[in-house]
């Protein structure tokens, strides 16, 4: 998987990206990222890449040249024969989940569009975004970090890039509901004991109490996960 960020602060995403266990990831070559500058590709003698906005108001938008050079760039370097998606993170999009994240990590190339100021000519858009997607209900200053937040949920999916193959299956959301709670030593921490089935050895017991704990939870903290799953289990738990 090749991660693609074209942005106007490379040193964000790659600083970002090159930490801990993606960095590890890109040593090990299990996936590959590069931060591709937009202002690269400007054609203005100052190195502008963004203007006033027709109609008046705040803010300054950036404009469709250079993005659509450095765009057009960087699926040239990348097309086969399959055509690349190019997301375009901004909140006007659908909302990234875990399903989208499994899906996205089936691709060999990825091209994220940050923006910034007030966005992005919409005329650029419409030629080359295949797919607008959000994190979440609120506006930040730019797309480097939903752009970061997204690579990291999917790269994680990405075999080789976790040690235990096993932590992205029984993580939160991996079968559709919350993690169970988990406990490491000592036993007995400020009188707080350590759940005694786990103590046992018996993993058919183990199982099960974490089963009831994961639904405890997801219906607790989040019922709509929780109706979501009894309704594709079938089940009255
Ligand atoms: N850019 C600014 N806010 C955003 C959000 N919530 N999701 C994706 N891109 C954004």
């Amino acid at each position: 998987m090749y991660f693609h960020v074209l942005t106007l602060f490379p040193e964000m995403i790659m600083d970002g990206l090159n930490t801990s266990i993606l960095g590890r990831a890109m040593e090990k070559g299990c996936i590959r990222a590069e931060a591709v500058n937009i202002r690269d590709y400007t054609l203005d003698k100052h190195q502008k890449v963004d203007d006033y906005t027709y109609g008046g108001g705040a803010g300054m938008l950036m404009q469709a040249q250079p993005v659509y050079d450095c765009v057009r760039a960087v699926l040239n370097r990348i097309e086969q024969e399959k055509k690349s998606r190019v997301i375009y993170v901004t909140p006007q999009g659908r909302v990234f989940n875990q399903q989208m994240a499994k899906e996205l990590a089936g691709e060999d190339d990825l091209i994220f569009l940050c923006g910034h100021y007030e966005g992005i000519d919409e005329r650029v858009l419409e030629e080359v975004v295949t797919d607008y997607v959000s994190i979440g209900d609120y506006v930040l200053t730019g797309g480097e970090l939903p752009a970061m937040v997204m690579i990291d949920a999917i790269a994680r999916l990405v075999p080789g890039v976790l040690n235990n193959d096993e932590s992205a299956m029984t993580d939160s959301f991996g079968n559709g509901l919350l993690e169970y709670p988990q406990y490491s030593r000592p036993r007995v921490w400020r009188d707080k004991e350590v759940p005694p089935v786990l103590l046992n050895g018996n993993h058919k017991l183990i199982e099960q109490w974490r089963l009831e704990k994961s639904l405890e939870r997801t219906k607790e903290r989040r019922p709509d996960l929780y109706e979501k799953w009894r309704a594709e289990n079938d089940c009255c738990k």
